[in-house]
């Protein structure tokens, strides 16, 4: 695989932001590039409180924390036009909005102004690499690296290519994500939604139902998730958890707990959304929010999400 020194971040909303400040944090030169108006400034100060949370994560500052904030912080460089952000970059982490219309648009102008065998990798929640690629040039180097928000904390990326991916491409992202400390998964199949995505609609898909058919509430699902099997999903998935369910493991685990599972499967029902259901739900999770008081949500959930990432590391855990 070619040396990579300058990855390119094209898109630098949520998720390109995050993207920006793990890059930067691995020591590359990153070159951003995003039309929205305010882009540069939103996604400086982005960076910026993003920056801290990895310094925290690695604990590995010798120097004044605003120094070397600072100091990463010149390695970023926002662009006003894709060519010149991409025009040398070694790699390049898309993270446009999730149109197919516009991603198709995008990757054309991206492959005729990058060097040809630039791995450019998506960040696309669900779309197709084959669906993506359609219109690029050299198609061969197109892949997916999805990630999980926010992508600068979460290890999880998601790695698969098109039908007009090359393999070596494909290795080449594994292994660059893995050296920096990732945790690739390698799909084999393109499904919508890739795997951790699909598995995530699930949980929510009976969430939702549940609520809507008002056999409990909102908070109750969210602390019978984050009190029960959310505890546990932190240190291991669902087969290693099933392996732990019976003494004689995963197979005596099966045959004990499948019967009934079985059954609740068979009463589980499609569920399709409606304003009206959208509408009720939304009440539900603000009865459960004002119950909470004034705290600040998202940095409660990034501050423990800080130790748990901490525990998981010290326990070398899967
Ligand atoms: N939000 C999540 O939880 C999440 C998680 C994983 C992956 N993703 C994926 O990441 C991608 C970005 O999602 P997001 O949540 O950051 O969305 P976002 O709306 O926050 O960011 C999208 C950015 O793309 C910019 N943009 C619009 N047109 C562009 C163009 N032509 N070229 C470059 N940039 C352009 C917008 O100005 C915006 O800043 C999507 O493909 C999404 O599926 C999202």
């Amino acid at each position: 695989m070619k040396q990579i020194k300058k990855v390119a971040i094209v898109g630098t909303g949520v998720i390109g932001a995050s993207w920006a400040a793990f890059y930067l944090n691995k020591g590359f030169q990153v070159n951003a590039f995003d039309p929205a108006p305010d882009a540069e400034v939103n996604l400086r100060n982005r960076v910026q409180t993003y920056l801290l949370d990895l310094i925290e994560l690695d604990q590995a500052c010798d120097k004044d924390t605003v120094d070397h904030v600072a100091d990463t912080l010149k390695k970023l460089v926002f662009f006003n036009n894709l060519i010149d952000a991409v025009k040398d970059a070694d790699f390049i982490q898309e993270n446009g909005p999730e149109r197919i219309d516009l991603k198709q648009d995008l990757y054309a102008q991206i492959t005729q102004n990058c060097p040809e065998d630039t791995i450019v990798a998506s960040s696309s929640s669900g779309l197709k690499i084959s669906d993506i690629q359609n219109n690029c040039l050299h198609p061969e180097r197109i892949v997916l690296g999805h990630p999980f928000n926010p992508p600068h904390l979460l290890p999880l990326v998601e790695i698969i290519g098109g039908e007009k991916t090359d393999q070596r491409y494909i290795k080449d992202a594994f292994d660059f994500y893995q050296k920096l400390g990732k945790k690739p998964i390698l799909i084999h199949k393109e499904v919508k939604g890739h795997v951790a995505n699909r598995l995530q609609s699930a949980i929510w898909r009976e969430a939702f139902y549940l609520v809507s058919e008002g056999v409990c509430s909102a908070e109750d699902i969210d602390i019978a998730i984050s009190n029960g099997p959310g505890l546990r999903w932190a240190i291991f998935g669902p087969y290693l958890n099933m392996q732990l369910a019976n003494q004689q493991g995963f197979k005596a685990a099966m045959h004990h707990l499948g019967g009934p599972m079985s059954e609740w499967w068979a009463d589980m029902h499609a569920y399709t959304l409606s304003e009206e259901k959208i509408e009720l739900l939304s009440e539900e999770t603000e009865k459960f929010i004002s119950k909470l008081g004034d705290k600040d949500l998202q940095s409660l959930r990034d501050t423990a999400l800080l130790d748990i990432l901490k525990m998981r590391k010290k326990m070398d855990l899967p």
